[in-house]
């Protein structure tokens, strides 16, 4: 480490002279952990950083020439069905030769949430209050053994909740994994700064720092070396997803399938948008790439524009599910240049005696996107899905996408699958599900799965529970 009075002339060089404010006043640990973390500081990036915000560097979409993706849309066609049962033949091949692992990516701060631990400790199962990491565990052991084979799994965290995250793996038995079948690595944080490009104290001796976005995971995937145990297993895809949902249909065969036919580098599921400014990214070709826009980007013209048949046009929403082939992350990871994307927030800042929660956001936070990544593809397949099958994101203490509303979902999906196997299930005047109904994934993985194990009889009044 640079010596302390080094680093302190460096700060002020650089205008961050006010972090060493309260430097006297610090125990000897409290200094070591403040240098520790300003040790990190690039002040190069900070300050081009702070110059993009300041010349307001985003794209303006409304100058592209944006057209539709072309999408694999949902089969219904005899056509369509027999493609996707060739997609499925194909993704469950790999499954069975062990060609494809599971990753999560799980080093968000959860700030809307507002949860105290890691977001996959969050419970959300309807009846057993079962967490999140257990429903995303206990379905990638039920595929494993429908396809006799070996799934790691593997598990990105940051600097904000790696530690608990282990420990609530540790505790629970690793969920029923073999521990050599998970690896943990986490990924970059950055620097938060104030409206005047200042770095932002987040207690006594440590800045404030967030991880690098969920675009971080493909250079921590490199970094960490989880890419190099992937081709040490002989993994060549791997199934991206996100902690919050699980609905979310992990390593997917017909997904995985349709990505291996098309020699794809990076695959993504859509869903059809329920109205234009729902809030998820628009999957489009900008001046002829392969993109994700985010709904805030998006310009109202492209956002309600129809097409000849009166559809909206943009209607594919991207759900961050997405395969990848191992070979692209080994190509572009290290070194993925993703752009920057900034988020004004409210974070917690260190007035000199006690941490204060701003009222209005203060600060902004840099994030990378991992959907940054394909307009660098050579190949990419974007393929549908439906919406009650495949998204429950849970994102906010109420309202939408919530854990409440995430539960009704899960029931929701759950009684689909019943009424497929023959049972009634009460609906109320909204289509909700009247019976609470919980389905392990360890049970069944599909309305498929669920129709050949039903023990015969079986009712749904107000509750239901099979595991
Ligand atoms: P979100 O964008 O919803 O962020 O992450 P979040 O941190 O969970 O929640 P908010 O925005 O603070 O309320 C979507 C997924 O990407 C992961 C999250 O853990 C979640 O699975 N993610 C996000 C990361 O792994 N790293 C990041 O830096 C950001």
């Amino acid at each position: 480490m640079t010596d302390a009075s080094e680093i302190r002339k460096s700060f002020e060089e650089n205008g961050q002279g006010h972090i060493f404010a309260g430097w006297d006043t610090l125990s000897a640990d409290e200094q070591a952990a403040l240098l520790d973390d300003c040790n990190r500081v690039n002040f190069d990036w900070i300050k081009t950083r702070v110059a993009e915000v300041r010349e307001d560097h985003g794209t303006d979409f409304s100058k592209c020439d944006l057209k539709p993706a072309p999408v694999i849309v949902l089969p219904e066609s005899e056509e369509e069905k027999k493609k996707e049962a060739e997609a499925r033949a194909t993704g469950e091949a790999a499954l069975k030769a062990g060609k494809l692992a599971a990753f999560l990516v799980a080093g968000g701060q959860g700030t809307r949430l507002g949860f105290d631990g890691p977001k996959g400790c969050y419970e959300v199962g309807p009846l057993t209050g079962k967490t999140l990491f257990q429903w995303h565990a206990e379905q990638i052991l039920a595929l494993a053994k429908r396809h006799g084979a070996t799934i790691p799994w593997y598990i990105m965290t940051s600097r904000t909740n790696h530690v608990d995250t282990v420990k609530y793996f540790e505790e629970n038995n690793y969920l029923g994994f073999d521990k050599k079948d998970v690896m943990f690595f986490q990924q970059r944080m950055v620097p938060s700064v104030d409206f005047d490009g200042k770095l932002i104290l987040a207690d006594k001796c440590g800045l404030a720092l967030n991880p690098d976005g969920h675009g971080g995971s493909l250079h921590a995937l490199v970094e960490s070396g989880a890419i190099a145990d992937m081709k040490k297993r002989g993994i060549e895809t791997i199934s991206y997803f996100q902690v919050d949902n699980p609905l979310v249909t992990i390593c997917d065969p017909v997904f995985a399938g349709y990505h291996l036919q098309a020699g794809a580098e990076m695959s993504s599921k859509i869903l059809n948008k329920a109205y234009p400014e729902e809030k998820v990214g628009h999957i489009c070709y900008c001046d002829g790439k392969l993109t994700v826009i985010e709904y805030s980007d998006m310009d109202e013209g492209n956002m309600y524009a129809k097409d000849e048949n009166g559809k909206l046009k943009f209607w594919a929403g991207s759900i961050a599910i997405h395969m990848l082939s191992v070979d692209f992350v080994d190509k572009i990871g290290g070194e993925a240049k993703l752009p920057w994307h900034i988020a004004k927030k409210k974070i917690p800042f260190y007035n000199g005696t006690e941490v204060v929660t701003p009222e209005e956001a203060n600060g902004i936070k840099f994030e990378t996107f991992v959907f940054d990544s394909l307009p660098m593809t050579s190949a990419s397949i974007t393929m549908e899905v439906a919406r009650e099958e495949e998204f429950a994101p849970v994102k906010n203490k109420s309202g939408i996408d919530s854990a409440d509303s995430c539960r009704q979902l899960l029931s929701n999906r759950f009684a689909k699958w019943l009424k497929a196997a023959g049972v009634d299930v009460a609906h109320n005047a909204e289509g909700d599900s009247e019976c609470v109904i919980e389905i392990s994934p360890l049970f069944a993985l599909d309305a498929d799965e669920l129709k050949s194990k039903l023990p015969a009889g079986t009712t749904a009044g107000d509750k239901l529970l099979l595991e």
